[in-house]
């Protein structure tokens, strides 16, 4: 693997788990092939399980890491090429990508979709800066439009916990007060049309998500209806994604919201979200706590994802 981005650097959703399931069952067997390799991660966004799940995981690998926060402590960056620098910002991503690329093998970038410019957003300009300019291998850990990280997790976790070889599987927005990228719920469509798992979407209309990611996925504008029967039910917010409103909050309708007689319509489901989670906006505290809740082990699996994909890498160096 040379850099990933997506699920496309699989060869498949089953070859990824297959991976998966390995690495997890003997996470130091390959101490040995990241000896004297450096991991570098580069957050231009806040970040809890990624941080700490893919430094875990180089470590399990037997790497050196480095963090920087780009926005603590580094030099302000300019990404747009053309701009006379002559505000605050001190060095340009031109400059300060091949620079990172000096001092280690492999990168991680998280950079978060600014939600102002579709356009710039969905054509990913930062982690295919990274890709062009760096002369590493680079992997994103959650990009403006993906967070294949995150849904490796995710799929790892429903393998884990089903009770049927095809689940109803259940992406469904829940309200926010905040604008939040599609990055999650792209990302886990995408992965999710690569099963044969029944994939169901719901949302109020005007959230509706890019058709490239949605694909197969049936989309039901009735919560209560897309519930019903579920096995697993994924929530997650997003802002809107249609061009009038991109990156818009249309509305914080906690009718929404994934409470316990939301949960009564499924099949017993269990309940997943990435994390971080606003209580009782997202979901109530009786389902997140409650023994159907897999948020834990779902983010304890970013480990092996991480692992997974950073061990890919290695091996393609
Ligand atoms: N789920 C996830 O990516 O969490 P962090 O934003 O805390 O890394």
């Amino acid at each position: 693997m040379r850099n990933f981005t997506s699920v496309k650097d699989f060869a498949s959703v089953e070859e990824a788990l297959a991976k998966a399931i390995a690495v997890k069952k003997n996470p130091f067997a390959d101490q040995a092939l990241g000896k004297n390799r450096t991991l570098l991660m580069i957050f231009f966004n806040s970040s809890l399980r990624t941080r700490l799940s893919t430094q875990k995981a180089a470590m399990n690998l037997g790497m050196n890491v480095i963090v920087l926060d780009v926005n603590q402590g580094a030099w302000k960056l300019e990404t747009e090429r053309g701009v006379i620098m002559n505000s605050d910002k001190s060095e340009h991503l031109l400059e300060a990508i091949p620079v990172m690329g000096c001092y280690c093998d492999i990168i991680g970038v998280r950079s978060f979709a600014g939600l102002t410019d579709r356009e710039s957003d969905y054509n990913e300009v930062i982690l295919n800066q990274f890709i062009k300019y760096s002369g590493r291998p680079v992997f994103s850990m959650e990009s403006a439009t993906r967070h294949p990280l995150q849904t490796l997790a995710d799929l790892i976790t429903i393998e884990e916990y089903k009770k049927t070889a095809k689940p109803k599987v259940v992406l469904t927005w829940a309200p926010h007060p905040k604008a939040l990228p599609q990055a999650v719920a792209n990302s886990f469509a995408e992965w999710m049309n690569e099963t044969d798992y029944e994939f169901v979407i719901t949302h109020p209309k005007g959230y509706e998500l890019a058709p490239q990611f949605v694909g197969k996925a049936k989309v039901e504008y009735d919560q209560d209806k897309a519930l019903a029967g579920a096995d697993f039910v994924y929530a997650k917010n997003w802002s809107a994604y249609n061009e009038a409103d991109y990156g818009k909050v249309l509305n914080m309708d906690r009718s929404w919201t994934v409470t316990t007689e939301k949960m009564a319509l499924t099949n017993n489901a269990y309940f997943m979200h990435c994390l971080p989670v606003r209580r009782n906006m997202i979901v109530s505290d009786d389902v997140i706590e409650s023994p159907q809740s897999i948020v834990i082990p779902e983010a304890a699996n970013r480990e092996y994802s991480a692992q997974t994909v950073i061990k890919e890498l290695l091996l393609g160096l």
